[in-house]
């Protein structure tokens, strides 16, 4: 890993980080000797990975359960991570959630909740946590997690592509207005990744779809590689940035449809 040694000491966040992408980010962060907040709801997990990391790396791992879906969600993070003047120099903002299905089907509370997750607490967490980096001066990175989706408009998946794609254009738009600085802001865009993220959408693999899912671990090793080369936008995995590019060549509604069918071949709606 490029960095290696330069990174032991460095301090960062990630969100989302009791389970699949977010869990690997910060086992894999550990290995480089970086110490971790490790950010989600899920209080019990975030303890057990911070005991298994702390006593396998030994970084120092604090633990924020925390709500984005709450206004003062990505203030209290903030607030926790930079307690008694400590330097946040990486962000991993990856917490995210969706619904699979048609958009009138879910109470409109779910698709609330999506947009906070995957777009306004991104946004605040990453307003607070530059300033800062911006103001320490060291050299620092920003990964905003999005998805393949955040490329094509994908039907039963209107609110989660809207705020993939939102993040795209935010993490493009301020990785240019940052050009120069001491901050580098990349966005990872996923395709289908082995994670909690299908049970918890309303999803069900299929076997086709198995076939093109990549792991967690491949998907964050590649993702700090490209952060650390200070990409703005990666696609991991060959298939995934044919999925993201071959849509450029047709007209955009022939996108959307061949996007549907390859999303029903890949998955169903769980019963
Ligand atoms: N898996 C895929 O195929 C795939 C593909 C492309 C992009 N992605 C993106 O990758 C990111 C990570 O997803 P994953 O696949 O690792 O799914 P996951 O295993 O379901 O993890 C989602 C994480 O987000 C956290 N989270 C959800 N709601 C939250 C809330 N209200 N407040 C705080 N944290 C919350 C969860 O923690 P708690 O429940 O403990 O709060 C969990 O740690 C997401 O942004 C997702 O959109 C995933």
């Amino acid at each position: 890993m490029r960095n290696f040694k330069t990174w032991a000491g460095h301090r960062a966040v990630v969100t989302g980080a009791s389970s699949g992408i977010g869990a690997e980010y910060a086992r894999q962060l550990a290995t480089l000797g970086v110490n971790l907040v490790i950010a989600a709801r899920r209080m019990d997990r975030l303890q057990a990975l911070a005991l298994e990391l702390s006593s396998k790396h030994g970084v120092k791992v604090d633990c924020c359960q925390v709500d984005l879906v709450a206004p003062e969600g990505p203030r209290v993070l903030f607030d926790f991570a930079t307690a008694d003047s400590q330097q946040v120099t990486v962000l991993i903002n990856n917490a995210g959630l969706a619904k699979y299905g048609s958009f009138l089907e879910f109470p409109y509370e779910d698709h609330f909740s999506t947009l906070a997750v995957n777009s306004v607490a991104p946004t605040e967490i990453t307003y607070r946590f530059v300033k800062h980096m911006l103001a320490h001066r060291k050299q620092s990175y920003v990964t905003q997690v999005a998805s393949i989706a955040a490329f094509q408009p994908v039907g039963n998946f209107a609110v989660y592509s809207g705020t993939k794609g939102y993040l795209m254009y935010f993490s493009e738009s301020l990785a240019y207005e940052l050009r120069g600085t001491s901050v580098k802001i990349m966005c990872l865009c996923p395709g289908g990744t082995y994670t909690e993220f299908f049970e918890h959408s309303g999803q069900k693999i299929t076997s086709s779809g198995r076939k093109t899912m990549m792991s967690s671990e491949k998907v964050v090793r590649l993702g700090i590689q490209a952060m650390l080369a200070g990409k703005v936008i990666f696609v991991p995995g060959f298939l995934n940035q044919l999925a993201c590019f071959l849509p450029r060549l047709i007209p955009r509604h022939l996108g959307q449809f061949f996007a549907a069918k390859a999303m029903g071949r890949a998955v169903e709606k769980a019963s």
